[in-house]
């Protein structure tokens, strides 16, 4: 069945990479892409902020996009250690992934928080990926979809539409554990999501809808098929350039 969205593959680093390691990869990544010359799905990935600068030129003319892993909603002023969306955009960024759940628990962000990410993103003309997940309590106590919708419904500025967001359904207890929901689990709370974004938006239909959690090469082909799954954001497979083109390659 043909897909009506592109896939986007994109790899959250997180805080993982010095200089000669990550170029490495990145270059990796850029070879692996522009021999395969993928017009059907995006490649996208996230270093630390430390090293957008240097991966955006690393990755130049490959068709790879470059992404922050979180900003701060202002533009400038005094905020000891942050780093703006207009600073990201200024290094070469394009995307920028905002609302991780370790950043809303590491760092307390809530979905108001994450949603003044969001809009900061579009004034520095990123595309920001809005994460949403709900936790293993939740799960267990059978909240996933209205965690989901709560989330969903603050976390997403209003005007979001099919092209200036992404949005990413990462359960927490399946981020780095290795766990993953099943395919028809995952295919429900994406089904979930869409009726939720169809609620909030006119074009929701064009949303990306990305599954992340334990991503890695052996089940994305099966993940990427579920429904209303149009792509991955993938952690620690996304270190190994050989792995993330694998998981593309099955987008
Ligand atoms: P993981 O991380 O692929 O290592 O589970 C995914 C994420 O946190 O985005």
């Amino acid at each position: 069945m043909a897909r009506t969205r592109r896939p986007l593959i994109a790899g959250n680093w997180k805080m993982n990479g010095l200089t000669a390691d990550a170029l490495a990869l990145a270059k990796g990544v850029a070879n692996g892409t522009k021999q395969a010359g993928w017009s059907d799905r995006e490649v996208l990935v996230c270093p630390p902020a430390t090293l957008v600068a240097a991966v955006a030129e690393a990755v130049k003319a490959s068709g790879v996009f470059v992404g922050g892993q979180d900003c701060h909603a202002k533009s400038n002023g005094a905020h000891t250690g942050d780093i703006s969306a207009e600073m990201l955009r200024d290094c070469g960024a394009s995307h920028v992934i905002v609302g991780h759940s370790e950043r809303r628990t590491d760092h307390g962000e809530t979905d108001a928080v994450v949603r003044a990410k969001a809009e900061a993103a579009w004034r520095a003309g990123l595309v920001p990926i809005v994460c949403i997940g709900e936790t293993l309590t939740e799960r267990e106590a059978g909240k996933t979809l209205s965690v989901l919708e709560t989330q969903l419904k603050g976390s997403l500025p209003g005007g979001s539409t099919a092209t200036n967001v992404v949005v990413a359904y990462e359960p927490v207890w399946a981020i780095g554990t290795g766990k993953t929901p099943t395919t028809p689990e995952v295919a429900a709370a994406h089904a979930h999501i869409r009726r939720v974004l169809g609620g909030l938006m006119s074009e929701s239909a064009g949303v990306r809808l990305l599954y992340g959690g334990s991503v890695k090469e052996s089940n994305a082909a099966e993940l990427l098929a579920a429904g209303d799954v149009d792509g991955a954001l993938v952690g620690g497979a996304s270190l190994k350039a050989s792995e993330f083109l694998a998981i593309a390659k099955a987008a």
